[in-house]
């Protein structure tokens, strides 16, 4: 008796690995015809496990492919658009260039040295910036979900086409000055709400929507406050923005005053 019920107990696990396998066949299939080729066994697991309990529905087409991530446009099982961005297992070199974003992040304690491990703490980092800065008000994409090296956020633009990015378009010279003050807004409010700095703010990291309004994307290299790289990324910021603003004639202050006007403290000062 006793054999029986573990004979049938193992069949059943078979039984159920082999449908799992069907069901995963069926999925990669009409994966494979949206994901290309560049993507790790493990990452497919991944993407795969996000849609069997239903936070990807369905997958579309490539948004954007770089040299370090591919954003996908998909719909949750709600049919909410998401961007997906799946960071690719890439080189040691990766770990070498970004290791500074990470150290002494109170938020994260541990620089794993594995480099695949390494990806999964950058994109889970993206994530809890992204949440940091939603939660705070600062317009960012509604982070949605992140597992391994697989991110996924609120998709924006309209009818899978996403709207411009501020380098990408060419508004009248009136409306810049508005613009400029909503990412000020936005700078000064992810410093103090959010205690984050952007780290990689330019026009190509900023939406431009059809009300003219502003969000901010692209946060996987933002730091906290207090990181000792702080300071030097917040000015960088600044110079970004004041140098394309000026461009598009609009009157700006230094970038070490609009520094001093964020922070309550000249760029040259240490941190209390
Ligand atoms: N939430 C989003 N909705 C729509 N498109 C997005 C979204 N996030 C990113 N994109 C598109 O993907 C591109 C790359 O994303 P980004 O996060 O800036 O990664 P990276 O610059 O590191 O490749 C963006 O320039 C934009 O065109
Ligand atoms: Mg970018």
């Amino acid at each position: 008796m006793v054999r029986e019920d573990k004979l049938e107990k193992k069949l059943r696990a078979r039984e159920y690995r082999y449908e799992r396998e069907q069901r995963y066949l069926r999925k990669r299939s009409e994966l494979d015809e949206v994901l290309e080729e560049v993507f790790d066994r493990r990452t497919l697991m991944t993407i795969y496990e996000l849609m069997n309990r239903g936070f990807i529905g369905e997958f579309y087409g490539v948004v954007s492919a770089g040299k370090e991530s591919r954003i996908y446009y998909a719909l949750n099982r709600e049919g909410e658009p998401l961007a997906v961005k799946i960071y690719l297992i890439t080189s040691a070199e990766f770990r070498k260039t970004r290791s500074i974003y990470i150290a002494h992040d109170p938020r994260f304690q541990k620089v794993p040295r594995d480099f695949r491990d390494f990806i999964y703490l950058w994109a889970r980092r993206e994530y809890r910036n992204l949440e940091d800065a939603y939660e705070a008000g600062v317009p960012v994409p509604k982070p949605y979900f992140v597992r391994n090296n697989v991110l996924g956020m609120r998709f924006i633009g309209e009818d899978g086409r996403r709207y411009p990015l501020l380098m990408e378009v060419e508004l009248e010279p009136e409306i810049y000055p508005r613009i400029y003050e909503q990412v000020i807004e936005a700078v000064k409010k992810l410093y103090r709400e959010a205690s984050l700095i952007h780290g990689d703010l330019s026009e190509y990291n900023i939406f431009i929507t059809p009300k003219d309004e502003i969000i901010l994307i692209d946060l996987s290299q933002a730091v906290r406050v207090e990181q000792p790289v702080a300071d030097e990324l917040l000015l960088r910021d600044l110079r970004n923005i004041a140098r394309y603003f000026g461009k598009m004639g609009v009157e700006t202050p230094e970038p070490e005053e609009l520094f001093a006007e964020i922070t309550g403290r000249s760029p040259f000062e240490k941190p209390l």
